[in-house]
């Protein structure tokens, strides 16, 4: 539903976007990940054809943004990052308004907005002017503008941005339950966020790509992903390291000796989950020695995040 083809963007000497490509297929919910200035917001904004790209294509459903906006847009619901609001509307008027910008009148009109109003919780307050809001009603009063023409593709810019915890948790599984008929990338320097609504989320950094792949698969590329913490007595600690070095898929033990035991990290050749702890565990067993701890370490994404962001290298 989403194709995004080399697409860059330049202002003036400074590149924000560079070269980037990406899909979101339908059912499908694409975390888009990364530090401050990543260049989130302004990949987005030529996404929806409110920036022009420096170059590279999107389509949308089918439609060049470029070529055929029209019918591009009709496809796409867009949550801006400061999302437009008439202040002096009430819920209710400005999503009437929303659903008219979008060529619906009579009772087509009227369904979209209580079917909106609905899936965004806004039903105490429709008749509430916007301005007299919290937070979350008025994000929420946008993310019902986004998809009051019920769109194929939903463009969130930090969707949860500035809500409380369970505001952010309601937002989320809208996504999630929404993601189910559409294709939807959001964007988020939230990592939780990622784990607990995408499918499939692309980390950028200075405008480019710096990984792609399902939570669980950027989750075991963080360099603790695989490791084993162990705590091992029964006898002295230099000689169940040197028994743990032995092992056939240690590539490294690391940690403190005594007399009586041994407390450290293995890591593993290759972070194939289970197979390295299962090794520790028959040895152990086999050798008469007491497990006091062992503990494969699953890997994190914040981890993983700081190490392949300039974030964390700076
Ligand atoms: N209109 C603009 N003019 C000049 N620089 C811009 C403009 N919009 C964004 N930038 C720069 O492009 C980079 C990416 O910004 P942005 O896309 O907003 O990042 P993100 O949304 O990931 O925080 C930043 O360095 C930002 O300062
Ligand atoms: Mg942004």
């Amino acid at each position: 539903m989403i194709e995004v083809n080399n697409l860059s963007k330049h202002f003036g000497p400074k590149v924000a976007v560079d070269d980037l490509s990406l899909s979101v297929k339908k059912g499908e919910v694409l975390g888009f990940l990364g530090p401050n200035g990543a260049g989130k917001s302004t990949t987005m904004r030529m996404i929806t054809g409110y920036l022009p790209p420096s170059s590279g294509s999107v389509s949308v459903g089918g439609a060049d943004i470029q070529d055929d906006p029209n019918s591009a847009k009709a496809k796409i619901g867009y949550l801006p990052e400061s999302a437009p609001l008439y202040l002096d509307m009430t819920v209710s008027s400005f999503l009437n308004f929303a659903a008219e910008l979008r060529g619906m009148a009579g009772g087509v009109k009227k369904e979209a907005v209580d079917k909106a109003i609905e899936t965004c919780f806004l039903q105490k307050v429709r008749h509430q002017a916007i301005d007299t809001l919290s937070k979350g009603y008025r994000h929420r009063t946008c993310l019902a503008q986004a998809i009051i023409h019920d769109p194929e593709v939903l463009v969130l810019d930090e969707p949860t941005d500035g809500l409380d915890p369970n505001q952010k948790d309601v937002v989320r599984n809208l996504i999630k339950e929404m993601g189910k008929t559409k294709a939807i990338i959001f964007s988020t320097h939230i990592l939780e966020e990622v784990e607990a609504c995408c499918s499939r989320a692309i980390i950028i950094d200075q405008g480019r790509i710096v990984a792609d792949g399902t939570p669980d698969e950027l989750r075991r590329r963080a360099t603790r992903a695989g490791q084993v913490q162990v705590q091992i007595h029964g006898t002295s600690g230099d000689a169940i390291k040197a028994e743990l070095s032995r092992l056939s898929h240690a590539s490294g033990v690391d940690g403190e000796s005594t007399a009586s035991g041994f407390t450290g990290v293995v890591k593993p050749r290759k972070a194939a989950r289970g197979v390295l702890a299962g090794e520790i565990s028959t040895l152990c067993q086999s050798k008469g020695l007491q497990i006091i701890e062992l503990h494969e370490d699953l890997g994190r994404l914040d981890d993983m995040f700081r190490e392949l962001t300039s974030q964390g290298k700076a």
